[in-house]
């Protein structure tokens, strides 16, 4: 096991290249199977979730062959054996496999996901969803079992408009007989990637984006070539890092739009932000005033982003107050934050957080986001070498952070525990 240790207080300044988007890419490539033939992902992310994922995919029997940022994908010869085990439990995103071998197959054995387990993630709308279509589903031995002798388009609408929900419905109606409506879908950009995919790959879907998705099923769907939007998280990561440390980062490859919320945040507390086309830059400032953050579903302020945010609301002066309405407890960064000095404290769905300095400690990554904030707030210390356990758990949702970070300016390396 390694360590990440952070020499920080030195500002982060130069050019940071963003990859594809990790929660578009687990989603895209079970979407692959669906098709009979090749389907090619551009700009995939080199992270240990895609990993797992190709794993996945081959044990089912798909040739895959990745290089660089791109992977082919040849489903012709996958068949849906039962995954009640092995790679299926080490990521949550394999529910999508439920989905996508129900769509194309009308069955599936797949372990209960496992993943980020910052607190209980119920599946319970994707269960309605491939009921709603015709599906029996039962949970055995900690295995869900989905059988359909033929799915058939449904009227659906969701409690909580979920991501995941949204997508693994999307994927099992794609070749249901007849339309599927997703009422109270989600609307993140995500959502968009994996309809466009779909729809390239024949599917015919319309509305993704918007909180009514219409999906008239096909009988076949076909190979084809999809590059993968950025990824807004990690792109929102070093912008968050490059104010934290005062710094003047070009963030680039990103899609803006899909930042506004954070930018907007910023903006508020002071750090400059310039908007280009496909890049955004942030120029921090020596003192910035406090915020109050609500993550909320997307085009809200990203839940997945709070925990970063967190880290930089303790370099802001005042009191900040950051809720959560995603998630009720997503606050494992929070006990490790206050040993590194930070002034903190959790009331109901909300973190409470006075500014101040911070200083090096030990710390642990509980899930790949409080990993993150413990890598901002590392980057602040004016003093000592931050040591930060976990870092399998950062590698799910960032690649090349070290070499990023590095050439950026900051004093940053792993070291074996
Ligand atoms: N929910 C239910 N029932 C369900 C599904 C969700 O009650 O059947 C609730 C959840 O408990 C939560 C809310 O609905 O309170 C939203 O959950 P959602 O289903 O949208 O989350 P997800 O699809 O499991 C994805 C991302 C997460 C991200 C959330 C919210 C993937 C693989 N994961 O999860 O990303 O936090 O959407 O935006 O796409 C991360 O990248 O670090 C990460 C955890």
């Amino acid at each position: 096991m390694e360590k990440l240790m952070i020499s920080g207080g030195r500002p982060l300044e130069g050019v940071v290249q963003i990859s594809g988007a990790k929660n578009s890419a687990i989603a895209l490539l079970p979407a692959a199977i669906l098709a009979e033939s090749t389907v090619i992902l551009d700009n995939l992310p080199r992270l240990s979730d895609v990993a797992v994922y190709t794993e996945i995919l081959e044990e089912l029997g798909a040739s895959v062959e990745w290089s660089d940022n791109q992977i082919i994908i040849d489903p012709s010869r996958i068949r849906s054996i039962p995954m009640p085990n092995g790679p299926v439990k080490k990521l949550r995103a394999s529910y999508y496999m439920m989905g996508a071998l129900l769509g194309r197959f009308g069955e599936a054995t797949i372990g209960l996901p496992g993943g980020c387990n910052f607190e209980p993630r119920p599946i319970d709308q994707h269960i309605k969803g491939f009921e709603a279509l015709g599906a029996t589903v039962t949970n055995e031995h900690g295995a869900i079992h989905l059988h359909a002798k033929e799915l058939k388009g449904a009227k659906i609408y969701l409690d909580v408009s979920s991501v995941g929900a949204t997508i693994n419905i999307m994927l099992a109606a794609a070749r249901a007989k007849g339309s599927t409506t997703i009422e109270n879908a989600a609307k993140e950009p995500e959502i968009i990637d994996v309809a466009t995919l779909l729809n390239s790959m024949g599917a015919s879907i319309k509305g993704a984006g918007t909180e009514t998705i219409r999906i008239e099923g096909v009988k076949e769907m076909k190979g084809c070539r999809h590059s993968i939007i950025p990824d807004r998280i990690q792109a929102g990561t070093y912008l968050i890092a490059a104010a934290a440390t005062r710094g003047n980062v070009l963030v680039d490859g990103v899609i803006p739009k899909h930042l506004e919320a954070l930018t907007a945040k910023l903006i508020e507390m002071g750090v400059t932000v310039e908007e280009l086309d496909e890049s955004i830059r942030v120029i921090g400032a020596s003192r910035y005033e406090h915020v109050d953050v609500k993550a909320l579903v997307y085009p809200g302020f990203p839940t997945d982003m709070q925990s970063p945010m967190t880290s930089l609301l303790t370099q802001a002066e005042g009191v900040s107050i950051l809720s959560d309405f995603v998630y009720s407890n997503r606050f494992k960064h929070v006990p490790e934050l206050v040993r590194m000095g930070a002034k903190i404290r959790v009331e109901g769905r909300s973190a409470i957080i006075e500014g101040g300095k911070l200083n090096s400690a030990k710390v642990k990554a509980a899930d790949l986001r409080a990993g993150a904030a413990l890598v901002i707030a590392g980057l602040t210390v004016e003093e000592g070498v931050t040591e930060i356990s976990g870092v399998e758990l950062i590698d799910r949702g960032y690649d090349n952070l070290v070499t990023n970070l590095r050439a950026l300016g900051a004093d940053v390396w792993r070291q074996e525990e």
